[in-house]
């Protein structure tokens, strides 16, 4: 049992352009399950630098930290670890006594989403697009092993990412044809959800049996893209458990205590409205 909010309650936040729903709900319910005095709330925020100031000021333990304040937040802390560094976005902050540091928890949360279904060493990697959320799949697509090659709508993105991460280059999207030959497709763009709702990146006829499929959206709950790699027989990843296992990490990090799986699907799964 959780003890009743008191002084010596613990604070952790989310904020983002409009306050997160999901964050709160996990953690929440992990301290719940684990009683411990800490309570998460989230804020939607465009002061970045005022907010910033007050984690420092009320003692804040940790933010969550989610777009559009990834990268512009990391010239608010005293120190940013250097993974974040080298994807260049910050969405974890832990305060230390006072001093803020930022970590990037993206890359872990896509990873071990993957590891659950799949290995990665020596794996064809298909990585569609090079914003902000694909350069942390790459960077810990590197990490674990895999061949990765990266398409994206703008070619010359593409190529910068490859470049920077010491990837292939497939090149834009229309050099993804039926012939490209692979064991694991991975969307990182935002095509899937609104405004980009039930269109996918990836050809149908890409997608064959038995190979894998990630989609890192996770709304709607499943993507047109997730929908149609079922139908075919590939093993589909859904956006929410590359949610679930960034925010384990943040939870450790918060707490110094591992959450309890199952708590966390059970919280993500009532709040999309999936349970069974
Ligand atoms: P995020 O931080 O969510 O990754 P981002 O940095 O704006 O957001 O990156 C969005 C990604 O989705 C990019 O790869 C973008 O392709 P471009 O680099 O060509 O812009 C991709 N994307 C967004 N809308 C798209 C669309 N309608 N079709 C194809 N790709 C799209």
């Amino acid at each position: 049992m959780k003890p009743p909010i008191s002084n010596e309650t613990r604070l952790c936040a989310s904020i983002a352009g409009s306050a997160n729903k999901l964050s709160p709900l996990l953690h929440n319910a992990a301290y719940e399950e684990l009683g411990l005095d800490f309570v998460f709330l989230a804020f939607g925020v465009s002061d970045l630098r005022g907010a910033i100031a007050g984690v420092r000021a009320l003692n804040i333990r940790g933010l969550a930290v989610s777009m559009p304040h990834k990268q512009e937040v990391m010239r608010y802390l005293d120190r940013v670890d250097p993974v974040a560094s080298r994807i260049g976005a910050v969405n974890t902050i832990v305060n230390e006594g006072g001093a803020l540091t930022g970590y990037n928890s993206d890359w872990i949360g896509a990873i071990r989403a993957l590891q659950e279904r799949t290995d990665l060493a020596e794996k064809e990697v298909i990585l569609v697009g090079a914003g902000g959320a694909a350069r942390a799949v790459a960077y810990g697509l590197r990490e674990s092993g895999a061949r990765v090659r990266v398409y994206n709508r703008s070619a010359e993105k593409a190529r910068e990412l490859a470049d920077e991460f010491g990837l292939s280059l497939g090149g834009g999207l229309e050099s993804l044809d039926s012939s490209t030959d692979y064991d694991i497709i991975i969307n990182a763009t935002s095509v899937g959800t609104p405004p980009d709702m039930d269109r996918s990146v990836i050809p149908r006829e890409n997608l064959k049996e038995g190979k894998v499929i990630m989609d890192i959206v996770f709304f709607p709950f499943t993507t047109r893209l997730v929908r149609e790699a079922e139908s075919v027989g590939c093993v589909a990843i859904r956006g929410y458990r590359m949610l679930i296992h960034q925010a384990r990490f943040q939870f450790k990090l918060f707490t110094g205590r591992e959450p309890p799986l199952k708590t966390l699907e059970k919280a993500m799964l009532d709040a999309m409205g999936m349970s069974r």
